[in-house]
């Protein structure tokens, strides 16, 4: 029996070192790495700028406390909000604090305006945004919250592009609406840009914020830095985690000045969030990502994977029924049970993790090259041909 609180079915396998694209297992199998972590290791296993980077500063300075000026962490922040919408930063250490932190940030703007009714926040049915109480609730997937009541109070939740009950949903507490930009867990379920720029004119109509969650599709994975970018709408707030860590545990929340408005010195914490170990590698990953011709790289690689995909869909019709997302961000909806299909591409030695609506999730890292891809994909086609 094991000593970790069984709070996840894993996998009998377990592995002692990983470089770019691949992991090697303790029994010496290599396996393709289509699960990156789920999103995190964007730069793949042990890229060396990053393991330059921590072993240098390793050596100079770990932790110190937020009381202090943190320069790494004013760097990182300022870079971010170069590079994006944003105009403040607060750094956290996961998705979950980092939408928590969101939706703390969303009631206070409203109540240091006069108007601490608007406290709601409208979410969607099939989101996911992290397992503590607030997260947990706000998504309100029946199988994550049961047994975890009370109920967390102020989410008004509807079904996922439902335009109609969206804007009956709206009402004068709503302060903000939250979603995802592309559906991570739910199922690779992207949002159409015209969709995100009516929730952006929606909210603007009714004074509302607009949280756009990018803890998985953010970073590049969609082949922009935000998955949002696409839409070219400008959101309020945007919690971050997972990539920007590139697998350090690195979390965060992005606000314009509006948004952050309502924060003052006490109104939020922690104590590990932005210290200089997590700020350097966070720094090293957008050393690699806002290199020229990075995102253009996750574009085209996206584009090719998409195109492999799909000419498996037109071969295996009866396995593969949609092939869904963006850039490196990929879904495939399958006919038959997403598990037996994973379990298949586990036997051919490819990780890859499933998503809601019987989708098989495939999230390489983002430097992976069309020759990789192609090793991916004849893998999936070996399992397409086997469960025909
Ligand atoms: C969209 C989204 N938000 C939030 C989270 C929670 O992140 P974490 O597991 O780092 O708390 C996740 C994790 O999968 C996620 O996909």
């Amino acid at each position: 029996m094991s000593a970790i609180l069984g709070t996840y079915a894993r996998r009998p396998v377990s592995f002692s070192h990983g470089k770019g694209c691949y992991l090697y297992s303790t029994q010496n199998e290599k396996f393709i790495d289509f699960v990156s972590g789920i999103a995190v290791n964007s730069l793949g296993h042990c890229h060396d700028h990053l393991v330059e980077t921590i072993k240098k500063q390793s050596e100079k300075l770990w932790h110190v406390s937020n009381a202090f000026e943190i320069p790494e962490q004013e760097r990182l922040a300022q870079r971010l909000v170069d590079h994006t919408f944003a105009d403040h930063v607060i750094f956290m250490n996961s998705g979950a604090e980092a939408t928590e932190a969101s939706i703390k940030i969303a009631r206070k703007y409203f109540y240091e305006k006069g108007q601490p009714q608007k406290n709601r926040i409208i979410t969607f049915q099939g989101a996911f945004h992290g397992r503590t109480l607030a997260s947990l609730f706000a998504a309100n997937n029946s199988e994550h919250v049961k047994g975890f009541g009370p109920k967390v109070e102020g989410f008004d939740q509807v079904p996922f592009g439902d335009h109609e009950a969206l804007k009956k949903a709206i009402n004068e507490n709503t302060a903000a609406i939250m979603v995802e930009s592309i559906l991570g867990e739910g199922g690779i379920r992207v949002i159409p840009d015209q969709c995100l720029k009516g929730l952006r004119k929606l909210c603007d109509e009714h004074d509302l914020l607009l949280i756009l969650d990018e803890v998985q599709c953010g970073i590049g994975r969609s082949g922009k830095f935000f998955a949002f970018e696409w839409a070219e709408i400008s959101p309020d707030i945007v919690p971050i985690a997972k990539g920007i860590g590139g697998g350090f545990p690195i979390g965060a929340c992005l606000v314009n000045e509006k948004a952050g408005s309502g924060m003052k010195p006490g109104t939020h914490g922690s104590t590990f969030g932005g210290n200089p170990l997590a700020m350097s590698v966070g720094n090293a990953v957008l050393d690699i990502i806002l290199e020229k011709g990075f995102l253009e790289n996750v574009v085209s690689v996206g584009h090719y994977f998409e195109q492999q995909l799909l000419k498996l869909k037109e071969k295996y019709p009866s396995v593969l029924e949609e092939v869904r997302g963006k850039g490196l961000l990929r879904g495939i909806k399958v006919k038959v049970n997403n598990v037996d299909f994973l379990n298949q591409l586990f036997e051919n030695k490819m990780l890859a993790v499933k998503a809601g609506d019987n989708v098989v999730r495939l999230l390489p890292p983002l430097i992976i090259e069309n020759k990789e891809i192609d090793e991916g994909v004849s893998i999936i086609e070996k399992v397409c041909e086997k469960l025909k």
